[in-house]
């Protein structure tokens, strides 16, 4: 087991890549809190299976776009479980619509999630972790689209590129306490994210048609990912972005 004794809290853990990783740091020995905003009851059935694999499991609900709630969050899982040697940032909404009529409520919606819930859980545990002395695991799930354009997805686009730049900057500042910052950067996976494509054939035909690999990705495969940046293994591994996206970034039709 690689994260044998480990204490993690996964936001956004209640359906998707978060549930995967959830799980599969259970798996690998990690007493986990899981965290949801509106996904109450799958976030305690995910806490039941977590129990059920000998590992301690907590649930908490927030809202991590609000900085006082993100930190609130960090606080009830370090009393629940201890102490936290592992933040896995995974909450993350969209929104598809053009630029020109994106409002200022889905703006602040998917910056605040996306990047500002990001930003101040990673403080609420970074000053954790600097307190207790013993280093810890700081991993954000990006996207692609921290560095490729994502059509009529401006906001999140923003917002992801947003956590690139945080990555790569505070990295330095936490290095010397032992704590690495890394970016996971999925490209297509079958989550409920993409529901509209997934429902739809010929969308999904599309989709395929642009991943070299000529499928989306299961959760599970950017899970194993997580699992190795969170592990001890990692320790001088920090400042970077890790694709799992089955080629899709360096797709090119070749005309
Ligand atoms: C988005 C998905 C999209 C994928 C590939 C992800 O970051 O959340 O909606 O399908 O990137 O474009």
């Amino acid at each position: 087991m690689r994260l044998s004794g480990k204490k993690a809290l996964v936001t956004g853990s209640s359906s998707g890549i978060g549930e995967a990783i959830a799980l599969r740091f259970a798996r690998e020995g990690a007493d986990v809190a899981v965290h949801y905003h509106h996904g109450g009851e799958s976030a305690r059935a995910l806490v039941a299976e977590i129990e059920k694999l000998g590992r301690a499991g907590v649930a908490f609900g927030a809202n991590v776009g609000v900085a006082a709630e993100a930190d609130g969050l960090v606080a009830a899982a370090v009393k629940a479980l201890g102490h936290l040697d592992i933040l896995v940032n995974n909450a993350g909404v969209e929104f598809r619509e053009p630029f020109l009529d994106v409002s200022e409520e889905h703006y602040d919606l998917v910056l605040d999630v996306n990047l500002k819930g990001a930003f101040f859980a990673a403080q609420a545990v970074a000053r954790h972790m600097v307190e207790r002395g013993a280093g810890g695991r700081i991993v954000n799930v990006s996207s692609i689209h921290e560095d490729v354009a994502f059509l009529n997805y401006t906001t999140y686009a923003a917002s992801k590129g947003g956590l690139r730049m945080f990555t790569r900057t505070v990295c330095q500042e936490l290095a010397p306490h032992g704590i690495t910052v890394n970016d996971i950067a999925p490209g297509a996976i079958a989550t409920p994210i993409n529901q509209r494509t997934l429902g739809d054939g010929e969308l999904l035909r599309e989709l395929q048609a642009v991943i070299p690999a000529g499928r989306l990705g299961e959760p599970d495969e950017v899970a194993g990912l997580a699992v190795f940046l969170a592990s001890d293994e990692a320790g001088y591994v920090t400042g970077s972005t890790y694709y799992v996206d089955g080629g899709m970034s360096h797709w090119n039709r070749g005309l």
